[in-house]
């Protein structure tokens, strides 16, 4: 099976580990920027094939998208949004981009969480069986790399088996497999309409303070059928992914998210720092932890430099 991020023999950043976040959002008439994360915007669906083509022009090639619908569902079961969006990707771009699909509710749930719930408690058997909707839908419109994202337990384990089931047993997993609850997702839940309701994230996602556990994580998605790791937010979790490779011998990447991307612009703004050299710096410190792959809302901005 073709690995598009296999392990990497050398520490030197390259453009074909990066990989650019999008967000398409069908609530817009116009392109809307992020708040706190630079040149990246939220697109219409009638713009984001331009968008696109120009971060191709650039020399990226994979990108991770977060498909936000404009209607909430208390039971998701209409993913016809993103099939659209990830069918007339695939149709204009073929080959020339591998397309990574963030895999979760939270976007679509009226009460933001990553799953079903119901008086403030997930629901497993029906949030696995939405997530596997979604799931079967992404790889149908022409989707590469399915990647969940709910921290649910056994996700991994159920999206495998019915991939299985429905012939899509070459279907790639790309596990956001150590994902802490963390203050840095913040630009992030603006732009993808998630913010959780009622009770926070302590529930599914991981406690930063227990590292057993947050090796555990990935070597039960491992187990499970992940094809790759990650480590997320990545900058307080660079510690972890030599020990994660070494458990799994598997591709392992990290996850610059928002509120670490937004905070090297912060300091630019500010005068107190040079977003360039930031970037740079932090994403060598990345490859020097040995990760395989990097989720950066900068990839786009330092690609012409590797
Ligand atoms: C959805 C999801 C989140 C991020 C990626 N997928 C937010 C969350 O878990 O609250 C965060 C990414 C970022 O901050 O850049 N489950």
């Amino acid at each position: 099976m073709k690995s598009y991020f296999p392990i990497r023999k050398t520490n030197k950043l390259s453009k074909q580990m990066l990989i650019q976040p999008m967000f398409v959002d069908q609530r817009l008439k116009s392109p809307k920027k992020i708040k706190g994360l630079g040149e990246n915007y939220s697109w219409p669906q009638s713009t984001i094939l331009k968008a696109v083509e120009k971060d191709l022009k650039k020399g990226l090639r994979n990108f991770l998208f977060f498909i936000v619908p404009k209607e909430k569902q208390k039971l998701p079961e209409d993913f016809s949004f993103h099939y659209e969006v990830i069918r007339s990707l695939k149709t204009q771009f073929k080959k020339d981009l591998t397309l990574l699909i963030d895999t979760c509710l939270c976007s679509i749930t009226p009460d933001g969480h990553c799953g079903i719930s119901h008086n403030k408690k997930i629901n497993l058997p029906e949030t696995h069986y939405a997530l596997g909707l979604a799931a079967n839908t992404y790889l149908e419109a022409g989707a590469d790399i399915i990647a969940p994202s709910d921290m649910m337990k056994d996700t991994t384990k159920y999206l495998r088996k019915i991939f299985n089931e429905n012939n899509f047993n070459a279907a790639q997993i790309m596990s956001y497999s150590t994902k802490f609850k963390s203050g840095f997702y913040g630009p992030f839940r603006e732009a993808a309409n998630s913010t959780p309701k009622g009770y926070d994230r302590s529930s599914y996602q991981l406690p930063v303070n227990d590292r057993s556990k947050a090796i555990q994580s990935s070597i039960i998605n491992a187990a499970q059928g992940a094809n790759y790791l990650m480590v997320k937010p990545g900058m307080t979790s660079i510690d972890l992914i030599q020990e994660i490779k070494a458990e799994t011998l598997l591709p392992t990447g990290a996850y610059q998210v928002s509120g670490e991307f937004a905070s090297l612009k912060l300091l630019d703004s500010q005068g107190l720092g040079k977003y360039p050299d930031l970037l740079m710096e932090s994403l060598n410190v990345f490859s020097r932890a040995k990760a395989d792959y990097i989720i950066t809302y900068g990839a786009r901005d330092i690609v012409s430099h590797l």
